[in-house]
């Protein structure tokens, strides 16, 4: 079991220039330069991964990518080696998210091979399900995100020390503003809770479940009540220093 309660991680996608994600970098090094709370990840996008990692390591961020492949080594043009990223000094991977679920047609069977290779690496997976819009108002949230989480974790065993992050983000909340309502926690993340004691029963205390979609200041002390929610994944509000780390400062006491 790891030894931190909360996680937050700033998802910078494909949003910022190189430039633009050095200079972030910096603002980040200096926002956090003397928060020592656990546990704070930046995945900037792959070009700027070592030039970022490398203006956060005097800071207590950790860095994480947005992706990876399945496999370490091989024929696979244009591809991402977790060993790689494990040498660079990435710590965390966002695996499955909805966006690539969507433009690249990743699905669950693809995302198990890359959760597997994380673990072999000794990355920790952020693995994300969520439902679409039409499924929530359809009444198939919970199914869907059952069905997504047996099938991510499929066959997997955390060995000691291994950690798994699994990331609730709603699909019509990412990028929209409007943050899964306070109502709703309760009923998705015992879906959740229930599916994973289903998929890890010996295990399934040692994932960390957070909430990702239209966080910010405003909005983090929802989530930082919340009993449910071990962590945030944060988009658009961690393209500012000061905006992210009120946010982290706020869900980690
Ligand atoms: P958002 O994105 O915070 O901009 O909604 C979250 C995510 O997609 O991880």
């Amino acid at each position: 079991m790891s030894d931190f309660k909360k996680i937050v991680a700033a998802n910078w996608k494909m949003k910022l220039n190189v430039g633009q994600s050095l200079e972030l970098a910096d603002a980040m090094a200096s926002q956090f330069q003397d928060f020592s709370k656990q546990e704070v990840v930046i995945c900037p996008d792959f070009l700027t991964l070592s030039l970022v990692g490398e203006k956060i390591k005097k800071t207590a961020l950790k860095l994480g990518a947005q992706d990876m492949f399945w496999e370490e080594r091989g024929s696979y043009t244009g591809e991402i080696s977790p060993a790689d990223l494990k040498e660079l000094g990435c710590q965390y991977v966002i695996l499955g998210h909805s966006e690539r679920r969507g433009y690249l047609d990743e699905d669950y069977s693809i995302i198990n091979k890359k959760v597997k290779a994380a673990l072999k690496v000794g990355l920790t997976p952020i693995m994300c399900v969520g439902e679409k819009e039409e499924e929530k108002n359809n009444g198939q949230r919970d199914e869907v995100l059952q069905e997504q989480i047996r099938q991510g974790l499929s066959d997997i065993k955390l060995d000691a020390g291994q950690s798994l992050v699994l990331a609730y983000e709603p699909i019509w909340a990412i990028g929209s503003g409007q943050a899964i309502k306070d109502s709703d926690i309760q009923g998705s993340y015992s879906a959740i809770r229930s599916a994973l004691k289903e998929i890890l029963p010996e295990q399934h205390n040692e994932v960390f479940t957070i909430y990702g979609g239209s966080v910010d200041s405003d909005n983090v002390s929802q989530f930082a009540q919340a009993e449910e929610i071990d962590g945030l994944l944060v988009g658009g509000a961690s393209l500012e220093a000061g905006e992210f780390f009120r946010i982290a400062d706020n869900m980690i006491k």
